[in-house]
């Protein structure tokens, strides 16, 4: 005895033809969703406090870590307090007739928040920084594995040290990311150089070769996830 009709022997073949075209109508959505065309390069919003990251990490020469210490944890750690500021700016602003006013105006800012810390509320009010890089919720990003791997800021953020105003350098897009987790060998290098925006690998050197020199020397060999798994957790 038959349970299915005989028309159903169609049925994988229908089956596969809709998964075909249905499959072209979701990659073409997909692919436009995770194009660069759908996202924020250039962004540089206008901050509170025009602070200049070609003159603090270009031309004074700071370390990223001096302000990003916390470059492993939550947002809110990651943009320096005001207290990081002030280390400087109380000598380089302060000393005016009235001691809460900043002896230039851009740093005025800066001067309020320090000012606002009391008994009850000892951090103060910060310094509310707009923020520029922002990944939805969905996504899982870490910044230490990615540091510890030895890529440097500049593969994700571009030559922060001559911009005035952050703006956002790559796509941040999952084609983006997918990219250099297929083939990391061209972002490595020594992990001592992380923040060193001006470091190029040797001349002559193929990535190939660079990446199994630094496994050589002591640096884990990197295995970026593929998986969704990796990314959405
Ligand atoms: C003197 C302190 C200081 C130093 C040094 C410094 N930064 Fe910053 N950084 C800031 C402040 C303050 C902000 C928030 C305001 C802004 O976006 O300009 C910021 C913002 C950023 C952002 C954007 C964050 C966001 O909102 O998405 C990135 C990326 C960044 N810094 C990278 C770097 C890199 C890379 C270096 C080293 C080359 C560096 N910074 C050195 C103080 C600093
Ligand atoms: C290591 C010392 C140091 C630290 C820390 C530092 N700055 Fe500066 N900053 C300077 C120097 C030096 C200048 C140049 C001063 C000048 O030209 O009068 C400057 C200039 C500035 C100016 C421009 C002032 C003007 O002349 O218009 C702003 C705004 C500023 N800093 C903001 C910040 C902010 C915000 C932070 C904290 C995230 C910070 N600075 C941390 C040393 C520092
Ligand atoms: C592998 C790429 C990559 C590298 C390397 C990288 N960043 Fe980022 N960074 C990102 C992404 C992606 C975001 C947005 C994260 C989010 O929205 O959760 C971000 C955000 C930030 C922010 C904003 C605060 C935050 O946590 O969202 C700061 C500040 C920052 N990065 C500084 C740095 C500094 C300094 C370095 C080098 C020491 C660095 N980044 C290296 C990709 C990178
Ligand atoms: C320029 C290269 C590069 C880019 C861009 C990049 N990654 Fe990575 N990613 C790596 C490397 C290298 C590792 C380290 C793999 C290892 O340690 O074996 C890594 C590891 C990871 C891990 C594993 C973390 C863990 O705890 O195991 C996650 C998750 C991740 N990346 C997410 C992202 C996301 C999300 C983006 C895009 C917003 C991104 N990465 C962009 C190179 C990159
Ligand atoms: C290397 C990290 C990474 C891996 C692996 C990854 N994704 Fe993503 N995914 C991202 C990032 C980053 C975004 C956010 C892109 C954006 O905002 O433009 C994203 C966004 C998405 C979105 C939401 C699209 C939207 O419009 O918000 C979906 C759905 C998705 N991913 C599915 C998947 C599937 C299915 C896989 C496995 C085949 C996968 N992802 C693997 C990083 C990753």
């Amino acid at each position: 005895m038959q349970i299915f009709p005989r028309t159903l022997n169609f049925l994988p073949l229908v089956a596969a033809l809709a998964l075909a075209i249905g499959g072209g109508v979701v990659t073409f959505v997909v692919a436009y969703y995770f194009s660069p065309w759908n996202t924020q390069v250039g962004y540089a919003p206008v901050q509170p406090v025009p602070f200049s990251h070609r003159l603090h990490a270009g031309q004074l020469g700071m370390d990223c870590r001096y302000c990003h210490a916390q470059i492993e944890r939550s947002y809110e750690a990651m943009v320096p307090s005001t207290q990081t500021c002030m280390g400087c700016h109380v000598t380089l602003h302060g000393g005016g007739t009235d001691p809460h006013r900043a002896t230039h105006a851009s740093v005025q800012p800066l001067f309020d928040s320090w000012f606002s810390v009391t008994p009850e509320m000892p951090q103060g009010e910060p310094v509310e920084w707009v923020r520029v890089h922002n990944l939805p919720d969905h996504v899982y990003f870490d910044h230490s594995v990615h540091l510890s791997a030895g890529v440097g800021c500049a593969s994700c953020h571009g030559r922060i040290d001559q911009m005035e105003v952050v703006r956002q350098d790559q796509p941040l897009s999952m084609a983006w990311c997918l990219d250099c987790h297929r083939d990391p060998e061209p972002n490595l290098r020594p992990v001592s150089e992380i923040t060193n925006m001006a470091w190029e690998r040797p001349e002559g050197v193929a990535p190939h070769e660079f990446a199994e020199q630094l496994v050589d020397d002591g640096q884990r060999y990197v295995v970026p996830p593929e998986n969704c798994g990796g990314c959405h957790r």
